[in-house]
């Protein structure tokens, strides 16, 4: 497959995190807001989880390529856990106690799945979630209304996770397929139940968010009615992902299948020529039709 775009660890990114982000950065917005606050909390200690279910196999893995692969891919993810750790922290400050979500996330995580789930099986989650974050990241950016009126540090950040993430979205997969020598059983009833757990926990978090602002009923009544009509309109951000997600179901399903996403060539230029992850950010979604 040499067609698809290298895994190229960056690190030390500054998105200005610390800076006078408004605390509905996405257009004023409680709902889209806490939606992707909800989601940056299940970050941290999901990818240290993703990390340590590949490592797992790490040790049966002779391909030279899928090794480095598999370095490249943890580089990212530890990446994406100390960002997402920085805007955490902007959460705690605002009164969200993610220390508790991500205790709870922890237990479960390293309690429960690690410790009771056979190795295969959690391999299996983590390659299904690594097909979610990939699908997500094309349908943040299918089109410039899906994050119109985000601030655009944080739309940045989520670009640049998005962007990773296509680069190293079969990771996991060929570890599973290849190396761990999973069935098709395993893999799409770990997709079905991780699907299940991400809505879940980004839906009543997000809830929990709002409850914790203090919106009047009739405030968290009507931005939930709209947040949930922007989730799931047609050409919505659910909507517009369900196609591709889908695909994992066909028996001979790789993630290169779905190619890479638009503009990724149009991002990495942006950010390999000025270095600067929020100009490269601002670019490519200046460049989305
Ligand atoms: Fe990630
Ligand atoms: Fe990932």
């Amino acid at each position: 497959m040499s067609s698809t775009p290298p895994i190229i660890p960056r690190e030390k990114l500054d998105f200005d995190l610390k800076g006078d982000i408004p605390k509905y950065w996405f257009g004023g917005d409680p709902f889209k807001t806490r939606f992707f606050d909800a989601m940056s909390t299940l970050f941290p200690e999901g990818e240290r989880f993703f990390i340590s279910c590949v490592r797992d196999y790490r040790d049966q893995v002779t391909d030279p390529t899928l090794l480095q692969e598999i370095k490249d891919f943890i580089r990212q993810e530890g990446q994406h856990g100390i960002v997402h750790g920085q805007y955490n922290d902007r959460l705690q400050a605002q009164g969200i106690p993610v220390d508790k979500l991500e205790g709870g996330l922890k237990f479960l995580f390293d309690k429960v799945a690690r410790k009771y789930a056979p190795k295969a099986q959690t391999l299996a989650e983590t390659a299904a979630t690594e097909h979610l974050t990939a699908i997500m990241a094309h349908s943040f950016f299918v089109s410039k209304d899906m994050m119109e009126g985000a601030d655009p540090r944080i739309r940045a950040m989520f670009a640049w996770h998005a962007m990773e993430e296509i680069e190293h979205k079969s990771v996991a997969f060929d570890v599973m397929q290849k190396v761990a020598k999973v069935g098709y059983l395993r893999r799409v009833f770990a997709l079905l139940a991780v699907t299940l757990g991400f809505n879940l926990y980004t839906f009543f978090v997000t809830l929990y968010m709002l409850h914790l602002d203090k919106l009047s009923v009739w405030e968290r009544t009507t931005t939930i009615a709209k947040g949930i009509w922007w989730l799931y309109k047609p050409g919505g951000l659910y909507l517009a992902a369900v196609k591709d997600y889908v695909q994992y179901f066909k028996p001979g399903f790789h993630p290169w299948m779905m190619g890479e996403m638009k503009l990724y060539q149009h991002w990495r230029q942006a950010f390999d020529t000025t270095g600067n992850p929020i100009e490269a950010g601002e670019r490519m979604y200046a460049a989305l039709g």
